[in-house]
């Protein structure tokens, strides 16, 4: 591959920008200095480094983040702070996107990616990808919603979601806390399942997409990239 394309998807700037920096010799391929973009690079076997600093080619970026509230997961807004906004710069120089939407006030498990092929397979309604979330609830959950999940719930627009699976944690004070189970990834789906049945969700958090888990020790906003484990068996369920 040539030497300015592997820099560039490495996180060290547009074409434009890696091109200054080969100009100004700041690139070195096998310790000799390169300045020329189009030379040809083995990403595996040779060893490129940028100002002393080696250079860890991975053709795509797999990111864990544990989303805030009032941030988007968009590429772009006009008005909001975007996920990938939260990103460290050699990051957003990545071409990255949020794999599937979270509102803007739901937090929780999010994963930003740059492999398309893997984000169109992980949100084909074909591949049923659980996705498991914490929630609270404005109002009493009973055994006669489960139910009703179970059976599939009709929202708004006449729409029957697939079987959901809903666990009641605590009743306290008219507040329900549940953990709830979707197969599918419809717009606002938990809160509209809820209002179905007459409840209002007031949090919203995202613990689990297929085999993949919020890692409890990444703090709101946080990220980091996904293991070789957790990785391997998310391409596997996207097969
Ligand atoms: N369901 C919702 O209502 N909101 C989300 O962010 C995710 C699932």
């Amino acid at each position: 591959m040539r030497l300015d394309k592997l820099l560039a998807n490495s996180g060290f700037g547009s074409r434009t920008e890696v091109k200054s920096l080969l100009k100004a010799g700041a690139v070195t391929v096998n310790d000799t200095r390169q300045k020329e973009a189009k030379y040809q690079v083995n990403a595996t076997q040779d060893k490129v480094e940028v100002h002393g600093e080696l250079v860890v080619y991975e053709e795509f970026t797999y990111l864990m983040m544990n989303k805030p509230q009032g941030v988007v997961s968009a590429t772009e807004d006009n008005w909001d702070e975007t996920v990938i906004d939260l990103l460290d710069e050699r990051d957003q120089l990545k071409k990255l996107f949020p794999v599937g939407r979270l509102d803007k006030d739901t937090e929780g498990l999010l994963l930003i990616s740059n492999n398309g092929v893997l984000a169109h397979n992980l949100l084909s309604p074909k591949k049923h990808v659980d996705k498991t979330y914490f929630a609270k609830i404005d109002g009493v959950v009973t055994e006669a919603d489960i139910a009703i999940f179970k059976e599939g719930v009709t929202i708004s627009d006449n729409y029957t979601c697939k079987p959901a699976e809903l666990v009641i944690l605590a009743t306290e004070n008219g507040i329900s806390t549940v953990e709830i189970t979707i197969q599918e990834g419809k717009f606002h789906q938990v809160k509209r399942m809820f209002e179905a049945v007459d409840k209002q969700v007031t949090y919203l958090k995202r613990l689990r997409m297929g085999t993949l888990e919020l890692d409890a020790g990444l703090a709101l906003g946080e990220y980091r990239p996904l293991t070789e484990k957790e990785l391997a068996s998310l391409i596997a369920k996207s097969e």
